[in-house]
């Protein structure tokens, strides 16, 4: 495997784990603060983060190269409010994504076609999961601090984490 797409999709893993290890400390945070289902909404999205993590391992060793299992940062503990974790979500996938295009600039310029098409599965996903993250800001702002809507925000979110457990089992198999 060309060295510079090697040393790219190590940095690229590094990422997914980091976002899979935050997501998690954002669950833990939800689940502390009585927001079920807004942990299971995060529970369920760092296991999709692992899962992009343990693909790009699986693609580097198969193409010859060595994927490397890193050490991640220790994310936050205490998080200012519900709207600040969504915040801060919409935040690091806007970093994930530039970090993509960056690998698929990277490709362009090795003439790594292969790798670049197998990118293209990141950039799609990165397309829904910062629309889904701006959605729930927008939903978020709308209610403001009603209690009641807060509640039926958290409810839509744990159906939401069902909905996304469903076809991210399909997407597995796929
Ligand atoms: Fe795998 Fe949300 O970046």
């Amino acid at each position: 495997m060309n060295k510079r797409i090697e040393v790219a999709l190590n940095d690229q893993i590094q990422k997914e784990s980091s976002s899979s290890q935050y997501y998690l400390a954002m669950a833990s945070w939800a689940e502390n603060n009585g927001l079920n289902g807004t942990a299971k909404f995060m529970y369920t999205h760092s296991d999709e983060e692992r899962f992009h993590m343990l693909k790009l391992i699986k693609f580097v060793n198969e193409r010859g190269g060595v994927a490397i299992v890193p050490s991640v940062p220790q994310p936050p503990v205490e998080f200012d409010s519900l709207e600040r974790v969504f915040e801060l979500l919409l935040e690091h996938e806007l970093m994930v994504t530039e970090s993509i295009n960056s690998v698929v600039d990277i490709c362009l310029q090795e003439k790594d076609y292969s790798t670049h098409n197998f990118m293209q599965w990141y950039v799609s996903e990165q397309l829904e999961e910062e629309a889904l993250a701006r959605g729930i800001l927008d939903k978020l702002r709308l209610i403001g601090g009603d209690k009641g809507g807060l509640y039926l925000f958290d409810r839509d979110m744990e159906a939401s984490a069902a909905a996304a457990n469903k076809a991210g089992t399909a997407d597995k198999k796929a």
